[in-house]
Formats: structure tokens, sequence, C-alpha cells
């Protein structure tokens, strides 16, 4: 049965996207793992569980900013590049979410659906429990060097974006347009 005690209008509306991570303070591991597995629950056509989660530790991070500060370095600059470096260096937590491909069009699509619902989903969980994230599609996730640090085949699975993660130093405010904008009623 649904505990009615837990306003999930209260999550989905409270969760926002968190910049600023408390430094040296990284989530248990075996939360974020609760949270993934609770992630996979999202709708998906045909039961295709398209996603895959990669839990990247420090190697892989430590790559995945070098690769990030060279890429920068050609389009920004030394200064932005070594300064995005030192900031990426101290997020707590990383997770790269992919969808598998498909040739077929609309399952493709369906699948991508699906799985920016476990996104979601993921991120609500987390939310709950006092942890911020951040989905981020920066131009370094599409490279190809991304997918081979990642050990992911660009053939078989499209990256969908880095799920970074840690407890908010502080929470950013926004807004939403109001309903009558993006409703509409139909007889
Ligand atoms: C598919 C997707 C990609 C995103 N990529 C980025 C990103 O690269 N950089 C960023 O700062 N925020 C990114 N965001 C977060 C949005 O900027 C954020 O959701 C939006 O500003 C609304 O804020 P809120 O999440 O706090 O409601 C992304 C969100 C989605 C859904």
């Amino acid at each position: 049965m649904i505990d009615k005690s837990i306003d999930l209008n209260e999550i989905i509306k409270s969760r926002r996207t968190i910049h600023n991570f408390i430094s040296g303070k990284t989530p248990d591991k075996s939360i974020i793992k609760d949270a993934i597995s609770t992630a996979c629950w999202a709708p998906n056509h045909h039961l295709t569980e398209p996603w895959h989660y990669y839990f990247l530790g420090k190697e892989t991070v430590s790559d995945i900013c070098d690769l990030n500060k060279k890429m920068l370095i050609e389009t920004k600059g030394i200064e932005a590049a070594e300064r995005k470096y030192k900031r990426w260096m101290e997020i707590p937590g990383w997770i790269v979410v992919t969808c598998l491909k498909s040739d077929d069009e609309m399952r493709y699509q369906e699948d991508y659906a699906a799985c920016s619902c476990a996104i979601q989903n993921l991120m609500l969980v987390l939310w709950q429990k006092a942890i911020g994230t951040k989905w981020s599609t920066g131009p370094v996730v599409r490279d190809e060097r991304f997918y081979d640090l990642v050990w992911v085949n660009k053939d078989m699975e499209t990256v969908l974006g880095i799920i970074w993660y840690g407890y908010p130093a502080d929470i950013p405010q926004t807004t939403r347009k109001p309903l009558q904008q993006v409703m509409t009623e139909l007889p």
C-alpha cells in the first residue's frame, strides 16, 4: 500500500538542481545503490529496461576531468579549463546513465523517455534523503573519448548524462510557468 505520510508533491516541487556540493562529504554507496534500484521501477514500454548506471570511481572521475580540461583549453582557454577542472574534481559522487540503442526509432524514443523517467526517480529518491543531484550534459559526454573512459560501446548505448550527487552546499531557487500557460482543456 502507498504510505500517504510521504508528501510526493513536496518532494517533487522542492527538488532543485544542485550546483554546489559540500566537499569531502560523500553519501554512502549503499544509499545510492538503493536509489538506483528504485529508479529502475520507472515505466518502460515492453519492459525493455533500457537503462544502465555506471558508478564512477576516483580514477575514472579523474580521467574525465582531464579530458574535459583538454577540451576546454581548446574552446575557452587555460584559465577557464583549470577552474572547471578544480570544480569537477571536488564533486563528491558521479554516475553515468546510458540508454540502450535500437535500430527501431520508435523503440529508441520510448526507451530514451523511460531512461529519463528513471533519472527523475533517482533524483527524487536521493532528494528525499537530503542528497542533491545535477544532471549534466556538457559536450564532454558526447565525446568518443568519454565513451572509452566509461567503457561504454557507442554503437550499443547512448550516454544520457552524468548525474552528480552529494550533499547540497546551497539550494538554488527557480520558478515554473503558471498552470494556465502549459495546460489546455479540451471539450
Ligand atoms: C536532460 C537534461 C540535461 C541537463 N543538463 C544540464 C547541464 O548540462 N548543465 C546544467 O547546469 N544543468 C543541466 N540540467 C539541469 C537543468 O538546467 C535544470 O533542471 C533546470 O535549470 C531547472 O532547475 P531545477 O532542476 O532545479 O528545477 C539538465 C537537465 C536535464 C533534464
